[in-house]
């Protein structure tokens, strides 16, 4: 039942945001994405990758961790790094929104991590005890804004936009880090589904990630869709 009403808020707020933004098609393929990757992808992929997923909250237990922002993505994430030969190679990630660093243990436990910068204007003591023995890390305390006007010599395989949820925020973050995206790399998005501009006054529903991600939509054409539920995940073409 649950399930059903995410969905349906979903819907709504891609239909709205296409409408607002004049992206008809777009909003069209959300639309359509959504319906099936929550109906199928998402619970085929939760049986299939349940071992992961176990394995891999029985590792956080290690780890001083107050919230789980986590808990949808190991099933999906262990995919699509392994369906694009991601699991085996060197690669570098760029992870806006730290936090705690719960998606930062994940990338290290799954991946061959060489360079993986992380970015959160707050320092977290968590954060700190979590990444100490971790020597590929680079921490960058600062909003993402000015981590991208430093105009870094390095490109990533992956990256995670989990900083800001304010659409005009994310929006800089997906356009700066596709400045820095690999072809073939892997963007992903969080909480594409927020929808308290929907449900409370004083909010617009225009505003929030899914406001942001249109913006971006609208200017990006190359990238192909490989995942939208809470999350949106696309791979840079
Ligand atoms: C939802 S949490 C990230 C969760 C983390 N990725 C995880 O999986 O556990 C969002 C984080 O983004 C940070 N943040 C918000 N706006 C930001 C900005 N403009 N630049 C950098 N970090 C930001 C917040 O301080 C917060 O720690």
């Amino acid at each position: 039942m649950i399930k059903f009403l995410k969905i349906y808020r979903g819907l709504k707020l891609i239909i709205l945001n296409a409408i607002h933004f004049r992206l008809i098609l777009v909003g069209l393929k959300l639309s359509f994405l959504l319906l099936t990757n929550i109906l199928t992808k998402f619970l085929f992929l939760k049986l299939k990758n349940r071992i992961i997923t176990n394995n891999f909250f029985d590792y956080t237990k290690k780890f001083r961790l107050s919230r789980n922002y986590f808990k949808h993505n190991p099933p999906i994430w262990f995919e699509i790094f392994k369906k694009n030969n991601l699991l085996n190679k060197d690669i570098n990630i760029l992870e806006i929104g730290s936090f705690e660093g719960m998606s930062v243990l994940f990338f290290n436990k799954y991946l061959k991590v060489k360079n993986l910068y992380s970015v959160d204007f707050k320092k977290n003591d968590n954060f700190l005890y979590n990444i100490r023995d971790l020597k590929n890390i680079n921490f960058f305390n600062m909003k993402s804004d000015d981590f991208f006007n430093k105009n870094l010599n390095i490109n990533f395989d992956i990256i995670y936009v989990d900083g800001s949820h304010y659409s005009d925020d994310v929006f800089n973050d997906l356009i700066n880090s596709d400045k820095l995206m690999k072809k073939n790399g892997i963007l992903l998005i969080d909480d594409l589904l927020l929808d308290v501009g929907i449900r409370k006054k004083g909010y617009k529903f225009y505003e929030e990630v899914m406001g942001g991600v249109f913006l971006f939509l609208k200017k990006k054409k190359n990238y192909k869709f490989l995942y939208t539920g809470h999350q949106l995940i696309l791979k840079k073409i």
